[in-house]
């Protein structure tokens, strides 16, 4: 039963296709695992088969001569042995390399009306939108029922980006952009995750694919590409100097003031992420107070120090961070 303990549910499942792409590489896996027990059921079969003869027979007193039988057995062992396997390997490699790559490939930059920049960082995800003004991280809005292009690269080692309910894994390499389609049939929030082993918290760089449907993502994109609320309380106001003031400034963005640190995520939009380091923790209050203080006890190794904030100085910056929706 240990074995089969992952093959429950259908959140970030293969097995539970929601779009073209990932139909025809669900299909492709049954394809292969039918026949895969096709063939053992029939080397299974020819063993005890031929452990059977053996055994009426007995050991060793059918040697010298031609052999009955053996003709038959030739048969088999070219037959099922070199023709059945040199076959059925050739018209796999022709539907999967042909056809399923085919069918999961990003559209043309030129026929698309949407497409999402990715950047894999250690351990978090960038998610730019090209030409619209929008940086957000780990949690990608796609609209529904609509083919989307997805560039993936890193700005540090080799990820790869994954969401095995929607398509194939695209791997993230230095100096490369590689291209694939992000498409889903029904809204709904797809998880994903990093499936190339990347360090310390390669296991917490989790992300998410919103797909909604398209006037609910015209109305997220257009909210993201506005400038950060400016602070609506007094709290708020002396987290944003110490925000700015600080070190946060220098490792992250917030559009609208002068923090244009590239370290970490943008923040402009922090609030209205559900998450925090890369889908580890919720957004709350209280976890984003927990990451603030002591990130390395949250996620360690991450890029971000600790600030012992305290007191007013932190309960500030909270006021600030939580206003920005
Ligand atoms: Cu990034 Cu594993």
């Amino acid at each position: 039963m240990p074995a089969l303990a992952g093959c429950g549910g259908r959140t970030q499942s293969s097995l539970a296709p929601e779009s073209h792409a990932a139909k025809d590489i669900a299909s492709l896996f049954w394809w292969m695992m039918g026949g895969a027990w096709i063939g053992l059921g029939l080397v299974v079969a020819l063993l005890l088969w031929s452990w059977q003869r053996r055994k009426r027979r007995g050991f060793g007193r059918d040697s010298g001569g031609v052999k009955p039988g053996e003709r038959v057995g030739w048969l088999v062992v070219v037959g099922a042995g070199i023709v059945v396997p040199i076959v059925l390997l050739a018209t796999l490699f022709v539907i999967s390399d042909v056809f399923v790559i085919k069918t999961t490939e990003a559209p043309a930059a030129n026929a698309t009306r949407l497409t999402v920049h990715v950047v894999g960082h250690e351990w978090w995800w960038e998610v730019r939108y090209p030409g619209k003004g929008v940086v957000t991280a780990n949690e990608l809005h796609i609209p529904a029922r609509t083919p989307v292009r997805l560039e993936v690269t890193t700005a540090d080692v080799i990820h790869s980006f994954w969401v095995p309910q929607l398509n194939r894994t695209i791997d993230a390499i230095p100096g490369k952009t590689n291209a694939i389609e992000l498409y889903a049939e029904a809204p709904g929030r797809y998880r994903g995750q990093c499936d190339e082993f990347c360090g310390l918290q390669h296991a917490h760089m989790a992300f998410s694919v919103d797909a909604e449907p398209p006037a609910v993502f015209r109305r997220w994109l257009a909210a993201q590409a506005r400038p950060a609320a400016a602070p609506a309380s007094a709290a708020a106001q002396s987290g944003e100097r110490a925000f700015l003031d600080g070190a946060c400034s220098t490792c992250h963005t917030i559009r609208g003031t002068s923090a244009h640190g590239y370290v970490g995520p943008d923040l402009t939009h922090l609030a209205s992420r559900t998450t925090l380091a890369a889908l580890a923790i919720p957004n709350t209050r209280r976890t984003l107070a927990d990451w603030i203080t002591d990130s390395q006890a949250v996620k360690p190794g991450n890029q971000m120090p600790d600030f012992r904030l305290t007191g007013k100085r932190l309960q500030a910056l909270l006021a600030y961070l939580e206003g920005l929706r």
